[in-house]
């Protein structure tokens, strides 16, 4: 099988090297997927820079999610056959051709799914529907904000809470504010101006936000926490604004700007500070995320979410694939397809 290694942290063109290399067997419960096309999360460009914890050491195959067609099946896999097309979380391994993943990972989906909308399913999906259909209770009317609301997962979380009947502020950088008008924001909010937070504030009036999704963190969670109403949940589930620091001392002001909070202060007004971490899911609760992937497929195909148009390379174009991703230019999923 070929693979491509992230063989050392940095740029993306240095960072990736392809690499022949022999796949073993399925293990028991796992199925071998012959991959068709694997997804960018942004956490992988995370791990490219040095800054993801749950990166495995170097030199390392990452990548979450492919969608191609089985291969070979280990033991005690009852439910999956070889040739069937499906989606699949990998935990890790996601660049290459081949991928031996855990059965539970794994759906099977139509021949006619196009591999954009399939792997907006599995990670960004799932990680949108686990927040906002689990973890909190949306109800009409509710004040919701969701940062970088034009992004993967930012697009899925606006769809949902629109289904939901919820008042939605999105934050995007400004080239993306029509597009998040077309997907349903009522608010669109350039989060890169200083004082956006007040602009927010001018728009809820006497009102507070309900629910604040943010997979930024730093100062924007702290900010996003103190424009919280009573019973009002933050969901912290990301900290993209540690890719822009370069050193110790600035990464040290991020991680402090989160703020400290005292549960009794919570408590006080009812408010809850929630947080996501899909990995954590897969790892001690698979069966869970399991049922969460199927509800986004059958979401799907009931045309209750829908990716928005995804951008694909060919696996020879990896690095403009992560360039692309860290630009903040890119909207929905990122592709890569093996030729
Ligand atoms: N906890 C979990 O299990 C989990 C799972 C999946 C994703 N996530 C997190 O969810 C977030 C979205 O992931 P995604 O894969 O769907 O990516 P994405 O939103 O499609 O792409 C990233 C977007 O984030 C925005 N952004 C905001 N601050 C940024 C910064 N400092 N550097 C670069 N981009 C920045 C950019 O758009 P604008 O500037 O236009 O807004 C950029 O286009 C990421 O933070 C990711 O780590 C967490």
């Amino acid at each position: 099988m070929e693979a491509l290694y992230l063989k050392k942290f940095g740029s993306p063109q240095d960072a990736f090297e392809k690499a022949t290399i022999q796949l073993g067997d399925p293990s028991e419960g796992e199925i071998q997927i012959e991959v068709e096309s694997f997804g960018l999360n942004f956490a992988d460009v995370m791990a490219r820079k040095g800054l993801y914890p749950d990166c495995p050491p170097l030199p390392a195959v990452i990548g979450y999610e492919v969608i191609g067609r089985i291969v070979a099946i280990g033991e005690r896999v009852d439910n999956l056959q070889i040739g069937q097309r499906v989606i699949a979380m990998s935990r890790f391994g996601g660049y290459s051709t081949h991928v031996n993943t855990p059965a539970i990972a794994a759906v099977p989906v139509k021949e006619e799914l196009p591999a954009g909308d399939a792997l907006a399913l599995v990670t960004q999906a799932c990680t949108a529907w686990y927040m906002a259909e689990e973890l909190v209770k949306l109800r009409t009317g509710m004040r919701v904000l969701i940062h970088a609301a034009a992004g993967g997962v930012g697009s899925l979380l606006v769809q949902i809470c629109k289904n939901r009947g919820c008042e939605v502020f999105g934050t995007a950088s400004p080239s993306k504010h029509q597009l998040l008008t077309s997907i349903g924001v009522d608010h669109p909010i350039n989060y890169r101006e200083k004082d956006y937070f007040s602009k927010i504030q001018e728009i809820l009036g006497d009102h507070k936000l309900d629910v604040i999704f943010d997979p930024i963190g730093g100062k924007s969670l702290k900010e996003g926490i103190e424009m919280l109403g009573p019973i009002g949940k933050m969901i912290c589930f990301g900290a993209s604004t540690f890719t822009e620091a370069k050193g110790f001392i600035p990464k040290l002001r991020r991680f402090l700007a989160f703020g400290f909070y005292h549960p009794m202060k919570l408590m006080r007004n009812s408010q809850s500070l929630l947080s996501a971490n899909m990995l954590r899911l897969g790892d001690y609760q698979p069966d869970y995320l399991n049922e969460i992937l199927h509800k986004v497929v059958e979401a799907y195909e009931k045309e209750e979410i829908k990716p928005i148009a995804s951008t694909a390379f060919p696996a020879t174009q990896l690095s403009h694939a992560h360039e692309l991703l860290e630009s903040r230019k890119s909207t929905g999923k990122i592709v890569v397809n093996w030729e």
